[in-house]
């Protein structure tokens, strides 16, 4: 096979180089330099060179069929992604090692109907073997129509393919399959950018749903998945603690459906099991009442889900106090501890801060303000938050509530787990009594609780 001709081009300012160099002579940055398959230039003066005719097309003359969608037997994930696979759809499904993405993807194929057959495999990183011996845990494998590839090079992988004509490919992992095209190793910048146009193409070709498997590390930043979010279809991130059982699969990015979507697992001994009321597992109905720690009802793309939020506020010994928070950004916490502050008559200038949402949801959307502000507030103060009263409520910085979307679901998904009391913002669309407590500002509410006002 004739080598491809490949360059060096700077991540940062795109300037070109025959050979790899630490820095980037052009603009001065380190490490950008990544390889990547030389394009053919037009010739000088003829910028249209190396073109052929594209085709143009009206708009209104565009026929569009509804595209079919395969289901994958998995419900909570089909309704995740929008309704079903798409042919020719490329999906990344991102995740720490050992969070579960080849487990789940050997428990998606083996679902797929009949016709949806055959699937191909390649597994860059485990044996056949391993594969088969993890197939038999999960209890599949016999009789299904799976090709396994335990195989690193992508082009001899998608050779073979050819004759075989799967209707679905997976590659797991993106980081350890290769491309000879390309000098450099496995994992690079390079690499992985190539390796997944190659996928992408082929996928696109033969209108096959393509899952390209990819660790990400905890900072999320290693030459990974990131640098694919903008060529695949779908973004999937696979998120949970390996210590605890469940696993949160999440809609990152969608152009065929919604994003912000979450579906949750259970890991078990046979593989992942579909958690179908999320809010069971995050919320403890034992639990006793304590200080800093309420239920709110969370807003996960268009689920209502019931989380705890816990806040611990302790004294300060350092001249900087901390402020540590999980699943939140830490301004979101900053804010809520200003706005306290400055309209809710609680300090914490000599306080350190911890805030957390359990079980490894996000607190992402503007509901879990009032939650979150409450939590603050009471574990400063030392009181329990009411067990059978629930909040949700934006936050403004003028310490005004303001009405959350949703409302109704939200307030659903409460009374199904018996809260009786639901504090909202005056201004919402709802009727105060039976149980409906209506605030107009972050005072109101702390006072309401905590001060006994
Ligand atoms: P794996 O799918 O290999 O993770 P990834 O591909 O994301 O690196 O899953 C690894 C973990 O899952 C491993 O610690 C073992 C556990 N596991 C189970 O608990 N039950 C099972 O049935 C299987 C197959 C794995
Ligand atoms: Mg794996």
């Amino acid at each position: 096979m004739a080598k491809v001709k490949t360059v060096y081009v700077c991540q940062s300012c795109g300037q070109s180089f025959p050979k790899w160099a630490g820095q980037c002579s052009s603009c001065q940055e380190w490490n950008t330099l990544a390889e990547e398959v030389e394009v053919p230039k037009g010739s000088r003066g003829d910028i249209m060179a190396g073109g052929t005719l594209a085709i143009v097309e009206n708009l209104g003359d565009i026929k569009t069929e509804r595209t079919q969608r395969w289901m994958t037997g998995i419900d909570v994930f089909d309704e995740m992604i929008g309704g079903g696979l798409v042919p020719g759809g490329i999906t990344l499904i991102g995740g720490e090692p050992g969070v579960g993405k080849s487990t789940f993807m050997l428990q998606l194929i083996s679902r797929l109907g009949v016709n949806i057959k055959p699937v191909a495999y390649i597994s860059g990183e485990e044996s056949a073997t391993q594969i088969k011996l993890r197939a038999d845990r999960l209890g599949i494998g016999n009789g299904s129509d799976i090709y396994l590839l335990a195989e690193q090079n992508l082009n001899s992988a998608l050779n073979a393919l050819a004759s075989y004509l799967p209707r679905v490919l997976i590659v797991d992992s993106i980081q350890t399959v290769y491309t000879p095209n390309l000098e450099s190793s496995p994992g690079s910048v390079g690499q992985i950018r190539e390796c997944a146009s190659m996928l992408t193409k082929f996928g696109k070709e033969r209108q096959l749903p393509v899952f390209i498997v990819g660790h990400v590390t905890k900072d999320g930043n290693i030459a990974g998945p990131k640098i694919l979010e903008h060529i695949v279809d779908t973004v999937l991130y696979f998120e949970g603690e390996t210590n605890s059982n469940f696993r949160i699969l999440r809609v990152f990015k969608n152009r065929y459906g919604a994003t912000g979507e979450v579906s949750v697992f259970q890991m078990t001994d046979n593989g992942l099991t579909s958690v179908i009321n999320p809010s069971d597992i995050f919320i403890n109905q034992n639990r006793t009442e304590s200080p800093g720690v309420l239920v709110a009802p969370l807003l996960q793309g268009s689920r209502c889900i019931l989380a705890e939020i816990q806040a611990l506020v302790t004294q300060s010994y350092l001249p900087m106090p901390r402020r540590v928070v999980s699943g939140m950004d830490p301004n979101k916490l900053g804010l809520l501890i200003a706005v306290l502050e400055r309209h809710g008559g609680v300090k914490f200038y000599n306080k350190d801060v911890y805030a957390n949402v359990a079980g490894g949801l996000r607190l992402s959307e503007p509901g879990g303000d009032l939650p979150l502000a409450l939590a603050l507030a009471g574990s400063l103060m030392d009181k329990p938050f009411p067990k059978d009263t629930i909040c949700a409520g934006e936050v403004t910085l003028s310490g005004e509530i303001r009405p959350v979307s949703q409302l109704s679901r939200r307030i659903a998904e409460a009374r199904r787990f018996g809260f009786k009391k639901i504090m909202v913002s005056s201004y919402s669309d709802i009727e105060a009594g039976k149980g409906i407590i209506k605030v107009k500002t972050l005072k109101e509410a702390v006072n309401a609780f905590f001060k006994g006002a």
